[in-house]
């Protein structure tokens, strides 16, 4: 039986929530993931010095031991430079959304004023804060990502010390955006790797299927496939997992978000094996956001299983990606 071993993984974008579905959605992602970065688009959002500790504690409860790192976000406002000092220690970055562009985001920023923005992105470039990116504008749903392309350039210049993260790319426009700026990087999630929007409404229409960014064209897949399978080592892996409940989901008016943590690691092995990349698989799911963001994460071993798995219809109330369907590899061990 053909194996491979991951160290380390790392989730560098994950939607974990609170209450009943941090308690189900949780335990899925410690229980592989050496650690992920948490978005702060609760309601309300993550957005003081509290808020980051107790929804940190709240998520440690939730998981059943110790070997998970919770990396906190705050949710992007124009914070003062006292404030940014008095957080800096207590969070890995810095979540800015557009507002109303996704589930969650209706307090984000409106307009991109950089003399607005300028205290506090330029806080965060003195203090080594990351930004972190939804790049979507609110134009025609298949060319928001690449309309963002300009607000990236302007961000980047204006603040050439600044991490930024193009958060779950989907277009080759921000593929090739990587190597413009020193300062950009980029996650990229596993379903964004596997679908085209022909997936989401070519057919059928399927709802578990439908995040944002929707999933665009195949030459768009072609771009996001060569880097990610190079490990470019400006790319990470970041699931966007983004559960909702299944009521939610399906529904007219479906929320946006794909469910992926509890079956992540295995679609990765599946994709990095097909194209013969699987000795790249550990620089983009662990190496390369070590790197990035320079953090040294809960020691994991994952051994995966090239076996057929069949994915459970639910977990919880949570609908996963291929639901009742059978995948190519499973998880065979952690330690
Ligand atoms: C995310 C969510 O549900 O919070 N949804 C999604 O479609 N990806 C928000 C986000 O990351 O856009
Ligand atoms: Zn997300």
């Amino acid at each position: 039986m053909k194996t491979h071993t991951l160290l380390m993984p790392l989730d560098m974008h994950l939607h974990l929530r609170d209450g009943l579905m941090l308690d189900t959605v949780a335990p899925l992602s410690a229980y592989t993931y050496s650690g992920a970065i948490v978005m702060p688009n609760l309601v309300p959002p993550v957005e003081t010095l509290e808020d980051v500790k107790a929804y940190k504690q709240r998520i440690m409860a939730a998981v059943p031991n110790d070997f998970f790192e919770p990396y906190m976000t705050l949710f992007y406002k124009n914070y003062d430079k006292a404030f940014l000092k008095s957080v800096a220690d207590h969070i890995i970055a810095i979540k800015l959304y557009p507002a109303g562009i996704t589930t969650n985001s209706e307090g984000g920023v409106a307009s991109f004023n950089i003399g607005e923005m300028r205290e506090t992105l330029q806080t965060m470039s003195d203090l080594g804060i990351p930004l972190c990116v939804h790049g979507e504008t609110d134009g025609f749903v298949m060319d928001r990502e690449a309309e963002f392309m300009s607000i990236y350039e302007l961000l980047a210049t204006s603040f050439p010390k600044l991490k930024i993260i193009m958060e779950h790319i989907t277009t080759k426009a921000a593929v090739e955006m990587l190597d413009k700026h020193e300062n950009l990087y980029a996650t990229i999630t596993a379903h964004h790797l596997i679908l085209t929007l022909d997936d989401v409404v070519g057919g059928m229409m399927k709802p578990h299927l439908f995040c944002k960014p929707i999933a665009k064209r195949p030459e768009d897949l072609d771009a996001l496939l060569t880097v990610a399978l190079e490990a470019h080592p400006k790319v990470m892996f970041g699931s966007d997992s983004a559960p909702h409940p299944k009521e939610k989901k399906e529904s007219c008016g479906c929320a946006a978000g794909v469910f992926t943590a509890p079956i992540s690691l295995q679609l990765l092995c599946e994709i990095f094996e097909q194209y013969d990349k699987l000795h790249n698989l550990q620089a983009f799911v662990s190496d390369n956001a070590q790197n990035i963001y320079g953090i040294c994460a809960e020691f994991k071993e994952v051994t995966l299983e090239k076996r057929p798995f069949v994915v459970p219809e639910t977990y919880g109330f949570v609908v996963p990606m291929y639901a009742g369907e059978i995948i190519a590899w499973a998880i065979e061990s952690v330690d």
